[in-house]
């Protein structure tokens, strides 16, 4: 299997191109980790300014980390922590334009100074959340959001 990813200079594209080529590369019903691990190769590699990208997965309990792109994080984080825990507590979305005034944000990358999370929910229930950090402040805007709520809309539709 071999999809042309050819990365645009418009970010707007970039997305599309990423929704375009989920249905290659996230296969309704196969393994969880396969899956999470091509969305956040494909988010690493389309986003721009960001320094980590990846997944945490709620166990019932609490979030632990799941596949990533970037340097090593804090393996688990309980609910209402942090913009993760917040996140999963709410089930909403996140965009915190300067983490550094964000309550209770935890730090795992020092030249992290934004961060957005999305929830992934299925049928109500929570799956984990999608966690994206960048150096620059205010990276993310409601164009990130719409977007990545419309990727993981469409990993959902495939667990
Ligand atoms: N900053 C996150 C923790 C995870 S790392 O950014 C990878 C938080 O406050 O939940």
């Amino acid at each position: 299997m071999f999809v042309n990813i050819m990365k645009s200079s418009d970010k707007i594209q970039n997305y599309e191109i990423i929704l375009s080529n989920l249905d290659y590369y996230i296969i309704k019903g196969d393994n969880l980790v396969t899956n999470l691990s091509n969305l956040s190769s494909f988010l690493d590699y389309f986003l721009d300014d960001i320094n980590w990208v990846g997944f945490y997965l709620f166990d019932g309990e609490k979030l632990y980390l799941g596949p990533f792109q970037g340097l090593p994080a804090c393996t688990s984080i309980a609910l209402g922590n942090g913009v993760c825990g917040t996140c999963a507590l709410s089930k909403q979305s996140i965009v915190v334009n300067d983490v550094h005034v964000f309550k209770n944000h935890i730090g795992c990358d020092s030249s992290s100074n934004s961060e957005i999370v999305i929830p992934i929910i299925k049928n109500n229930q929570l799956i984990g959340v999608l966690d994206i950090d960048s150096p620059s402040y205010s990276r993310f805007d409601k164009i990130d959001k719409l977007y990545l709520e419309k990727v993981i809309g469409k990993l959902v539709d495939k667990l």
